[in-house]
């Protein structure tokens, strides 16, 4: 059986790479066999495009290079990675996927929709992450965040405005396909929001069980985490 695609989205410094390891923990407690990744980067090729487009420069990088530069390495992630791992029946967790292009180049950058859908098209047509977690924050206390990790890398520098647009994308798009996204309130102690990505992942691993073909009795929303997903 195909695993399933699991995406962290949501600005800088609303913790999402913090919360990889609480989906890690969780999908390990559900015995889901899992690989994590992250974007732009995940394969050799794909990181060295991410080195490219996220460091600081001189140049001004038009919003369609940048908008070419996520794809490629988008294209190389899915092909080599992404899509071999859920074919081989694990999950893939993955910080950030195509919404954060929709949010960062068509909310931050303008770059028209309708070109992030083209290439969205091209690049992985068939394949939508199966649940994403949205991690919600006013950018003012996200990039205070952010900036206690030290170096800023080229987005890290953009406005507050840039970063409001990025967010208010990033709403539209889960209230377009709420089946899909889980929108957490980033600002609560960490040890609330943890607690909400976890039952974010429960509640989705019991819908996939349940709409398994093989699964055991037919699950009722309840966690079932000692079962074991078919190979
Ligand atoms: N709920 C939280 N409350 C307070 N600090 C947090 C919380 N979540 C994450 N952090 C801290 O904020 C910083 C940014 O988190 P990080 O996971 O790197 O964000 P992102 O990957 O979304 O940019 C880190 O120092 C992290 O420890
Ligand atoms: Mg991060």
């Amino acid at each position: 059986m195909r695993g399933r695609f699991i995406t962290l989205e949501g600005i800088e410094g609303v913790g999402k790479t913090t919360q990889v390891a609480t989906v890690r923990a969780t999908l390990e407690a559900l015995q889901r066999p899992f690989v994590t990744t992250r974007e732009p980067g995940g394969t050799p090729l794909a990181e060295d495009i991410r080195a490219l487009v996220l460091a600081p420069r001189e140049e001004a990088v038009p919003g369609s290079a940048e908008l070419l530069l996520m794809f490629a390495a988008r294209a190389v992630h899915v092909a080599n990675l992404i899509l071999p791992t859920l074919a081989s029946g694990k999950d893939v967790v993955c910080d950030r996927f195509t919404d954060a292009t929709y949010a960062y180049q068509g909310g931050g950058r303008h770059v028209p929709l309708p070109q992030v859908a083209a290439l969205e098209a091209i690049t992985h047509g068939g394949l939508q992450p199966d649940l994403t977690v949205l991690l919600d924050a006013a950018p003012a206390l996200a990039l205070q965040r952010a900036k206690r990790r030290g170096a800023t890398d080229r987005f890290e520098a953009e406005t507050v405005a840039f970063f409001d647009r990025v967010r208010a994308a990033y709403l539209e798009r889960a209230a377009a396909e709420p089946a899909r996204f889980v929108v957490i309130d980033a600002t609560q102690p960490l040890a609330e929001v943890s607690a909400a990505v976890a039952a974010a992942v429960v509640a989705a691993a019991a819908r996939w069980n349940a709409a398994a073909p093989a699964a055991t009795p037919a699950s009722t929303g309840a966690v079932a985490p000692e079962v074991e997903q078919p190979a």
